[in-house]
Parts: C-alpha cells; sequence; structure tokens
C-alpha cells in the first residue's frame, strides 16, 4: 500500500472512530438527562398527591386530589396490591391508556415503555390510601415529543457523522498527498540519478526545519559527498593509468628494439633490460604505493595500539640515518609521549616526510617533537630546495609533483604526501606545510592528545 494511501486511510478511520464516539456519547447522555429531568418532575408532582393524601385537613377524596392533578397527556391511577387499578384519571379518554398494564412494587420504581407506537414514562410511589392499605400512587405520561426530539437529535448526529466522514477522507487524502509529496520527489530524483547515474539534487523550496525538509538536506549533501568521492576516485584512476602508461610505453620500445637489433648488438641488450628492470620495479613500487592507499580504513582502525612514540621515531630516524647521506638530528624534551597509533602506518609517514627531506634537499633534516596540553606535533625540517606558494595546495594531492622532471629522476610517484594525509587523518590529525622556494620546508604531523 502506498504511504499516501496509508496515511489517508489511518487519519480517516482514527477520526471516523473518534466521531463516532463522541457523537454516541453526546445521543445517550442527552436522552438520558432529558429522561430523568422529566422523572423527577413527575417524582414530584406524586410527592405533592402523596402530601395532599396525608393531609387530613383539606378533608379531600383521593378521587378529588388525583383529578386536581391530571397530567396534560398521561394517566394518573392508584394501584392496589393486587395489580389492579382502584382510581385512575387519564386526560385524553380517546387513548385509551386505562389498558396499559399495571403493576404494584413495595419500592419506587420508574420506567419506560411502549404502547401502542407510543413510548411512556412511568413513575409509580407507594402511598398508603385512605382505607390504610399500601397501594402505588402511578403516573404515567406520554413521552412521545420527548422520544421525537432525541429522534431528531439522533438523525441529526447520524448525518454529520456521515458528512464529516466524507470530508475527512477527502482531506486526508491531501494531507497524504502533502506528507508524501517530498518523498516521491526524493524517489524520482533518486531514479533519475540511477537512470542517468548523474549527481541530481532535491529541489528545497522553504527552508522549514520539518524532518522531510532535513531528510532531502541529508540527502543532498550525501549526493554532494558522493560526486566528490566520484570525481577523486575518476581523477585517482586516469592519473594512475597515465603513471603507468609510460613505463609500460618504455618497456614497449624497449622490447620493439630488441626484436629488431637486441640479438647482434650487446651494448643494446644491457641498456634494455637496465631501462626494463628500472621502469619494471617503478611500477612494482607505484602498485606498492597504490595499493597502501586503497587499504581498509576499518583494519587500521582496530590494529591500533597505545605506543610510547619517542623511542619509535628515534629508532625510525636510525635505520634511515645509514642510507642518508645528511644528519638527521631529533629535538625533544621528553622521553614518553604515549598515543594510540597504527604502529606500521605512523612509521611510514615518518618514512615519507625523512624520505622526500632527503629527496629534495642537501643539507642537515631536523626533526622535532613538540608537545602541548591538546596536541603532540612532529616537525621535519630540511633546508632544501622548497616548494612554491602556489604548489603548496596541491602537493598532497595523489599523483603529483612540483616538478615532474625532477622528481622523475628522484625517482618519485607523487603519492607519498597523500598517503602521509590520509595516515594522519587515520590518527583524527593532520600535516601542515611550511615552505620557501630556495630555503627549504617544514612539514608537521599534528596529533590530538585525547586519544592517548
Ligand atoms: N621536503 C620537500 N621539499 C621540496 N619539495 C617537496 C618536499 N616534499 C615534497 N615535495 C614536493 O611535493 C611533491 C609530492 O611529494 P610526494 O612525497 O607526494 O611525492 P614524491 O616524493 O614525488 O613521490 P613518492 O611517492 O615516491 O613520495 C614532490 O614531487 C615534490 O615536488
Ligand atoms: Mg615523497
Amino acid at each position: 500500500m502506498k504511504l499516501r494511501t496509508r496515511i489517508q486511510l489511518s487519519t480517516t478511520v482514527v477520526l471516523i472512530i473518534l466521531l463516532i464516539t463522541a457523537n454516541t456519547s453526546i445521543y445517550f447522555i442527552f436522552k438520558n438527562t432529558t429522561i430523568t429531568s422529566e422523572q423527577n418532575r413527575l417524582t414530584n408532582i406524586s410527592n405533592e398527591i402523596s402530601k395532599k393524601i396525608h393531609d387530613k385537613e383539606q378533608n379531600l377524596s383521593v378521587q378529588q386530589i388525583l383529578e386536581a392533578h391530571t397530567l396534560s397527556d398521561g394517566l394518573i391511577r392508584v394501584v392496589a396490591s393486587n395489580n389492579e387499578a382502584i382510581d385512575q384519571f387519564s386526560t385524553k379518554t380517546d387513548k385509551d391508556y386505562r389498558k396499559i398494564v399495571s403493576k404494584y412494587d413495595d419500592d419506587q420504581f420508574e420506567d419506560v415503555i411502549s404502547y401502542k407506537e407510543s413510548m411512556f414514562l412511568i413513575v409509580s410511589v407507594p402511598i398508603i390510601h385512605e382505607n390504610g392499605a399500601v397501594v402505588n400512587l402511578q403516573l404515567v405520561e406520554n413521552i412521545d415529543l420527548l422520544f421525537n426530539s432525541i429522534n431528531d437529535l439522533k438523525w441529526v448526529l447520524v448525518y454529520t457523522t456521515i458528512i464529516v466522514s466524507m470530508i475527512i477522507f477527502v482531506t486526508s487524502r491531501f494531507l497524504g498527498q502533502f506528507i508524501s509529496l517530498p518523498i516521491y520527489r526524493l524517489i524520482k530524483t533518486m531514479d533519475i540519478i540511477e537512470e542517468e547515474g548523474s549527481f541530481k539534487q532535491i529541489l528545497i523550496a522553504k527552508h522549514t526545519k520539518d524532518e522531510l525538509n532535513e531528510m532531502a538536506m541529508t540527502f543532498n549533501r550525501m549526493i554532494k559527498k558522493l560526486e566528490k568521492s566520484y570525481e577523486k576516485q575518476e581523477q585517482f584512476v586516469s592519473d594512475a593509468s597515465h603513471e603507468l602508461k609510460t613505463p609500460l610505453t618504455v618497456i614497449d620500445s624497449y622490447i620493439k628494439l630488441l626484436q629488431r637489433w637486441g640479438k647482434d648488438r650487446s651494448e643494446i641488450l644491457e641498456e634494455a633490460i637496465d631501462a626494463i628492470g628500472s621502469e619494471a620495479n617503478r611500477m612494482k613500487y607505484l602498485t606498492e604505493q597504490l595499493l597502501q592507499l586503497a587499504r581498509n580504513e576499518e583494519v587500521i582502525e582496530n590494529e591500533k595500539e597505545t605506543v610510547n612514540i619517542v623511542p619509535l621515531i628515534e629508532g625510525t630516524i636510525q635505520r634511515l640515518q645509514q642510507t642518508f647521506q645528511y644528519t638527521i638530528y631529533f629535538n625533544r624534551e621528553q622521553s614518553d609521549i604515549h598515543m594510540k597509533i597504527h604502529e606500521q602506518s605512523f612509521i611510514q609517514l615518518l618514512v615519507i616526510l625523512l624520505d622526500n627531506a632527503k629527496k629534495y634537499s642537501e643539507d642537515d633534516i631536523d626533526v622535532e617533537l613538540k608537545e602541548t596540553d591538546e596536541t603532540v606535533s612532529i616537525l621535519v625540517k630540511d633546508k632544501g630546495v622548497g616548494i612554491p606558494l602556489e604548489m603548496q595546495a596541491h602537493v598532497f594531492d595523489r599523483l603529483y609533483r612540483v616538478d615532474k622532471t625532477r622528481s622523475r629522476e628522484t625517482g618519485g610517484s607523487g603519492l607519498g604526501l597523500s598517503i602521509a594525509k590520509r595516515i594522519a587523518e587515520q590518527h583524527e590529525g593532520h600535516i601542515t606545510l611550511e615552505s620557501a622556494e630556495g630555503e627549504g620546508s617544514t612539514f608537521t604531523l599534528v596529533l590530538p592528545k585525547k586519544k592517548v
């Protein structure tokens, strides 16, 4: 069942049940109060009659008293204990009310009976007759008029219930449409996205703060993110295939050269083997780096451990020092800083920064460890070529290299810093860069301390 129909049906059913309950209550309350007030009126009259019968001073016979109190449309009678009416006076003799069956009871009682298609209210009070016997004084009144108005009310309520139910049915349809409209819009947009493979956003007409608008805004935010990550991925795939194409072209051309001359000329054979070997190595390095970038983040999160990072940095520097032409200095004040990190990724990040400092400078390198109340910072400073200001924002992009020819000579693929950035983010941290062309660069890894 469609949401629209569900909303319509449920509101209609609930409101109709409420309407019927309210109208039925009104009907019964009205019926009870009108009959009770009529009963009270008759009871008062019978009390009056009973008082007069017992009033010896007036010296009136029961017959006379009853005659004096005739009802506008009814019957007053005295019923003996054998259920027989002794005295009775009816107003309209043509309507033979006297035939209404009389019934004696020791206690006062009220009753509503129907006789010849008319409704009667009976109020019966036990009194002591002139002769000393206990009898019932009964007032029987035709209450057709009362029942007519009760009936009228019943039909008014029935008709209003029917008309209001129809109005509810129609308006709840609009309500259903109104509520489900943004959802249908969402579905339509999703359908278009599915069909066209585009990243369309939902139109938000008014910036109200209801849940449906919030849902549309969340959807738009999600689509924007998806679009961005899709673009990034596309960019990455094209960059990566471009990067892999160069070594493959080199290998291909050397193979062709070998096929033509290689068998006879040993110097070509050697050159080709060297070139193919180095290009193959470059491709191997490139694919390893790419795989690193695609590594599952959840695995890294689960493998994090609390480690003292000071000896870890020291050890990494010592190991790298062997292959470095210049000295790496490590300046620190503390010997103990415990952080929750993924050890292998953390070391890899250090190696990336130190490797760059080595590749792009010809001087000593400084590593500094700084601690504040909230953060731990690791600075890697070199006095090398530096990075032009306009390029500083891009060095963290995948496969970006400032000077392609120079980087190619140094064997870079342009993936190092993007991997480093990602590792920093996986530790809720970030990397900042300060650099001036020809003066050197300082890369600073800032990690939040709360993760300790
Ligand atoms: N310390 C530095 N000094 C000067 N330039 C740098 C420095 N570090 C990085 N760069 C520039 O930023 C670019 C991107 O660095 P990144 O480490 O991502 O790639 P790469 O070093 O070229 O290759 P690899 O993937 O092997 O690290 C480099 O090509 C280089 O031009
Ligand atoms: Mg690098």
